[in-house]
Protein backbone atom coordinates (compact mmCIF):
# COMPACT_ATOMS: atom_id res chain seq x y z
CA UNK A 1 0.00 0.00 0.00
CA UNK A 2 1.08 3.57 -0.59
CA UNK A 3 1.93 5.60 1.93
CA UNK A 4 -0.18 8.68 1.06
CA UNK A 5 -3.37 8.89 -0.99
CA UNK A 6 -3.10 9.23 -5.03
CA UNK A 7 -4.63 12.73 -5.79
CA UNK A 8 -6.32 14.05 -8.74
CA UNK A 9 -4.50 16.53 -10.46
CA UNK A 10 -6.42 18.97 -9.00
CA UNK A 11 -6.77 17.76 -5.32
CA UNK A 12 -2.81 17.94 -5.62
CA UNK A 13 -2.72 21.17 -6.60
CA UNK A 14 -4.87 22.32 -3.80
CA UNK A 15 -2.72 20.61 -1.49
CA UNK A 16 0.70 21.42 -2.94
CA UNK A 17 -0.85 25.55 -2.84
CA UNK A 18 -1.17 25.38 0.67
CA UNK A 19 1.62 26.58 3.04
CA UNK A 20 2.51 25.07 6.53
CA UNK A 21 -0.13 25.79 9.04
CA UNK A 22 -1.15 24.48 12.17
CA UNK A 23 -5.07 23.84 11.74
CA UNK A 24 -6.21 23.86 8.07
CA UNK A 25 -10.13 22.48 7.13
CA UNK A 26 -11.52 20.91 4.66
CA UNK A 27 -15.12 21.49 4.09
CA UNK A 28 -17.00 18.90 1.69
CA UNK A 29 -14.21 16.75 2.28
CA UNK A 30 -15.50 13.78 0.70
CA UNK A 31 -13.31 10.30 0.92
CA UNK A 32 -10.96 12.96 3.39
CA UNK A 33 -7.91 12.69 0.69
CA UNK A 34 -6.83 16.18 1.38
CA UNK A 35 -6.98 16.34 5.06
CA UNK A 36 -4.97 12.88 5.06
CA UNK A 37 -2.37 14.59 2.06
CA UNK A 38 -2.05 17.84 3.98
CA UNK A 39 -0.91 15.87 7.11
CA UNK A 40 1.24 13.46 5.67
CA UNK A 41 2.70 16.37 3.79
CA UNK A 42 3.44 18.46 6.71
CA UNK A 43 0.98 21.17 5.20
CA UNK A 44 -1.40 20.89 8.38
CA UNK A 45 -0.48 19.79 12.25
CA UNK A 46 -4.11 19.10 12.60
CA UNK A 47 -6.46 18.91 9.84
CA UNK A 48 -11.09 18.86 9.86
CA UNK A 49 -12.21 16.70 7.15
CA UNK A 50 -16.17 18.07 7.68
CA UNK A 51 -18.95 17.15 5.35
CA UNK A 52 -22.29 17.49 6.24
CA UNK A 53 -23.40 13.49 4.23
CA UNK A 54 -22.43 10.56 6.76
CA UNK A 55 -21.67 8.49 3.68
CA UNK A 56 -18.75 10.56 2.54
CA UNK A 57 -17.63 10.42 6.01
CA UNK A 58 -17.72 6.82 6.50
CA UNK A 59 -15.29 6.31 3.44
CA UNK A 60 -13.06 9.26 4.71
CA UNK A 61 -13.01 7.13 8.40
CA UNK A 62 -11.44 3.88 6.58
CA UNK A 63 -9.14 5.90 4.63
CA UNK A 64 -7.79 7.72 8.00
CA UNK A 65 -7.46 4.95 9.66
CA UNK A 66 -6.23 3.03 6.52
CA UNK A 67 -3.16 5.94 6.16
CA UNK A 68 -2.82 6.11 10.01
CA UNK A 69 -3.91 9.68 10.76
CA UNK A 70 -6.18 9.38 13.47
CA UNK A 71 -4.03 11.63 15.87
CA UNK A 72 -4.13 14.59 13.57
CA UNK A 73 -7.18 14.48 10.99
CA UNK A 74 -10.62 14.82 13.40
CA UNK A 75 -13.50 14.22 11.17
CA UNK A 76 -16.65 16.10 11.62
CA UNK A 77 -20.30 16.18 10.77
CA UNK A 78 -21.92 19.62 9.92
CA UNK A 79 -23.70 21.62 11.13
CA UNK A 80 -21.18 21.35 14.03
CA UNK A 81 -22.27 19.53 17.40
CA UNK A 82 -19.37 21.15 18.95
CA UNK A 83 -17.08 24.39 18.61
CA UNK A 84 -13.72 23.68 16.63
CA UNK A 85 -10.68 25.82 16.69
CA UNK A 86 -9.30 29.13 14.74
CA UNK A 87 -8.68 27.57 11.62
CA UNK A 88 -5.66 29.30 9.98
CA UNK A 89 -6.58 27.86 6.57
CA UNK A 90 -9.87 26.52 4.75
CA UNK A 91 -10.27 24.73 1.70
CA UNK A 92 -14.01 24.52 0.11
CA UNK A 93 -13.67 22.39 -3.44
CA UNK A 94 -15.26 20.60 -5.80
CA UNK A 95 -18.73 22.17 -4.92
CA UNK A 96 -20.94 25.06 -6.82
CA UNK A 97 -21.16 28.40 -5.92
CA UNK A 98 -23.83 28.80 -3.93
CA UNK A 99 -22.86 25.74 -1.93
CA UNK A 100 -19.11 27.81 -1.33
CA UNK A 101 -21.17 30.68 -0.13
CA UNK A 102 -23.06 28.71 2.51
CA UNK A 103 -20.30 27.02 3.60
CA UNK A 104 -18.37 30.29 3.60
CA UNK A 105 -21.24 31.86 5.78
CA UNK A 106 -21.63 28.87 8.32
CA UNK A 107 -17.52 28.60 9.06
CA UNK A 108 -16.92 32.62 8.85
CA UNK A 109 -16.96 32.66 12.46
CA UNK A 110 -14.09 30.42 12.84
CA UNK A 111 -11.67 32.50 10.95
CA UNK A 112 -9.27 34.73 11.81
CA UNK A 113 -7.57 37.73 10.20
CA UNK A 114 -5.04 35.95 8.53
CA UNK A 115 -6.66 32.75 7.34
CA UNK A 116 -6.27 31.43 4.22
CA UNK A 117 -9.55 30.35 2.55
CA UNK A 118 -8.64 28.46 -0.97
CA UNK A 119 -11.88 28.30 -3.11
CA UNK A 120 -12.19 25.77 -5.96
CA UNK A 121 -16.03 25.90 -7.40
CA UNK A 122 -17.07 24.43 -10.45
CA UNK A 123 -19.36 26.95 -11.99
CA UNK A 124 -20.09 30.55 -11.60
CA UNK A 125 -16.20 31.38 -10.73
CA UNK A 126 -16.79 35.07 -11.66
CA UNK A 127 -20.17 35.14 -8.73
CA UNK A 128 -17.73 33.72 -6.65
CA UNK A 129 -15.03 36.48 -7.28
CA UNK A 130 -17.36 38.56 -6.77
CA UNK A 131 -18.74 37.45 -3.74
CA UNK A 132 -15.37 37.45 -1.89
CA UNK A 133 -14.58 41.09 -3.25
CA UNK A 134 -18.00 42.03 -1.41
CA UNK A 135 -17.02 40.31 1.78
CA UNK A 136 -13.84 41.99 2.15
CA UNK A 137 -11.41 39.41 1.04
CA UNK A 138 -8.18 40.09 -1.24
CA UNK A 139 -7.33 37.64 -4.52
CA UNK A 140 -3.45 36.68 -3.34
CA UNK A 141 -2.87 34.06 -5.38
CA UNK A 142 -4.77 31.99 -7.86
CA UNK A 143 -4.24 28.77 -10.33
CA UNK A 144 -5.32 26.67 -13.24
CA UNK A 145 -5.17 22.95 -13.03
CA UNK A 146 -6.53 21.45 -16.22
CA UNK A 147 -7.39 17.80 -15.36
CA UNK A 148 -9.48 16.64 -18.01
CA UNK A 149 -11.24 20.17 -18.19
CA UNK A 150 -9.73 23.62 -16.58
CA UNK A 151 -9.85 24.58 -12.61
CA UNK A 152 -9.18 28.16 -10.72
CA UNK A 153 -7.71 27.25 -7.72
CA UNK A 154 -8.72 30.89 -5.90
CA UNK A 155 -6.84 31.58 -2.33
CA UNK A 156 -8.00 34.60 -0.39
CA UNK A 157 -6.93 36.51 2.67
CA UNK A 158 -8.89 39.34 4.49
CA UNK A 159 -8.09 42.78 2.95
CA UNK A 160 -8.93 45.25 0.27
CA UNK A 161 -9.19 43.83 -2.93
CA UNK A 162 -7.67 46.71 -5.33
CA UNK A 163 -8.46 44.46 -8.88
CA UNK A 164 -11.94 45.53 -9.98
CA UNK A 165 -14.34 45.03 -13.07
CA UNK A 166 -13.53 42.98 -16.11
CA UNK A 167 -9.60 41.90 -14.72
CA UNK A 168 -11.25 40.66 -11.70
CA UNK A 169 -13.80 38.53 -13.30
CA UNK A 170 -11.05 36.99 -15.33
CA UNK A 171 -8.14 37.02 -12.60
CA UNK A 172 -5.63 39.61 -12.12
CA UNK A 173 -3.23 37.28 -11.50
CA UNK A 174 -3.52 35.03 -14.73
CA UNK A 175 -3.67 38.02 -16.88
CA UNK A 176 0.35 38.86 -14.90
CA UNK A 177 0.93 35.56 -17.29
CA UNK A 178 -1.05 35.58 -20.43
CA UNK A 179 0.89 33.20 -22.40
CA UNK A 180 1.24 30.86 -19.40
CA UNK A 181 -2.74 30.45 -19.48
CA UNK A 182 -3.50 31.49 -22.42
CA UNK A 183 -5.52 27.65 -23.69
CA UNK A 184 -7.54 28.42 -19.98
CA UNK A 185 -8.29 32.14 -21.49
CA UNK A 186 -9.34 30.96 -24.77
CA UNK A 187 -11.90 29.08 -23.40
CA UNK A 188 -12.48 31.47 -20.84
CA UNK A 189 -13.06 33.70 -24.05
CA UNK A 190 -15.35 31.11 -25.81
CA UNK A 191 -17.91 31.23 -22.57
CA UNK A 192 -18.18 34.62 -22.41
CA UNK A 193 -18.65 34.96 -26.06
CA UNK A 194 -21.62 32.24 -25.90
CA UNK A 195 -22.95 33.79 -22.89
CA UNK A 196 -23.08 37.14 -24.35
CA UNK A 197 -25.67 36.26 -27.18
CA UNK A 198 -28.24 33.92 -24.72
CA UNK A 199 -28.40 35.53 -21.70
CA UNK A 200 -31.51 37.13 -20.82
CA UNK A 201 -30.25 39.10 -17.84
CA UNK A 202 -28.83 42.27 -19.28
CA UNK A 203 -26.25 43.14 -16.38
CA UNK A 204 -25.10 39.87 -16.92
CA UNK A 205 -24.60 40.51 -20.77
CA UNK A 206 -22.50 43.30 -20.00
CA UNK A 207 -20.05 41.35 -17.65
CA UNK A 208 -19.97 38.53 -20.46
CA UNK A 209 -19.63 41.31 -23.54
CA UNK A 210 -16.66 43.06 -21.40
CA UNK A 211 -15.00 39.80 -20.70
CA UNK A 212 -14.93 38.81 -24.63
CA UNK A 213 -14.17 42.37 -25.52
CA UNK A 214 -10.91 42.29 -23.32
CA UNK A 215 -9.70 38.81 -24.00
CA UNK A 216 -9.86 39.92 -28.15
CA UNK A 217 -7.77 42.91 -27.18
CA UNK A 218 -5.25 40.31 -26.02
CA UNK A 219 -5.30 37.03 -27.10
C1 LIG B 1 -18.24 16.68 -5.20
S1 LIG B 1 -17.66 16.40 -3.60
C2 LIG B 1 -16.12 17.28 -3.62
C3 LIG B 1 -15.15 16.69 -2.69
C4 LIG B 1 -13.81 17.39 -2.60
N1 LIG B 1 -13.92 18.60 -1.80
C5 LIG B 1 -13.24 17.69 -3.95
O1 LIG B 1 -12.90 18.84 -4.21
O2 LIG B 1 -13.14 16.76 -4.77
C6 LIG B 1 -18.63 17.47 -2.61
C7 LIG B 1 -18.65 17.05 -1.17
O3 LIG B 1 -19.06 18.18 -0.42
C8 LIG B 1 -20.06 17.77 0.49
N2 LIG B 1 -20.88 18.97 0.74
C9 LIG B 1 -21.71 19.61 -0.11
N3 LIG B 1 -22.25 20.69 0.49
C10 LIG B 1 -21.72 20.75 1.73
C11 LIG B 1 -21.89 21.61 2.85
N4 LIG B 1 -22.71 22.65 2.81
N5 LIG B 1 -21.18 21.36 3.97
C12 LIG B 1 -20.34 20.30 4.03
N6 LIG B 1 -20.16 19.42 3.03
C13 LIG B 1 -20.83 19.65 1.89
C14 LIG B 1 -20.77 16.61 -0.16
O4 LIG B 1 -21.38 15.75 0.78
C15 LIG B 1 -19.60 15.92 -0.89
O5 LIG B 1 -18.98 14.95 -0.09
Amino acid sequence: MSTKPKLSKRLQCLVDMMPPLDVVADIGCDHGYVPISLVLSSKAKIAYGIDNKVEPLKVAKKNVHLFGCEENVILLNNPLKQPIKLLDGCIIAGVGKESAVSIFHEFSPYFHEKTLLSIQVNAQIIEMRQFMKQQGYRLINEKVVFDKMHYVILHYQKGIEQADGVELWIGPHLLQQVSEHKDYLIELKKTAEHFRSIAQDVSKQTVYAMIDDYLQGIL
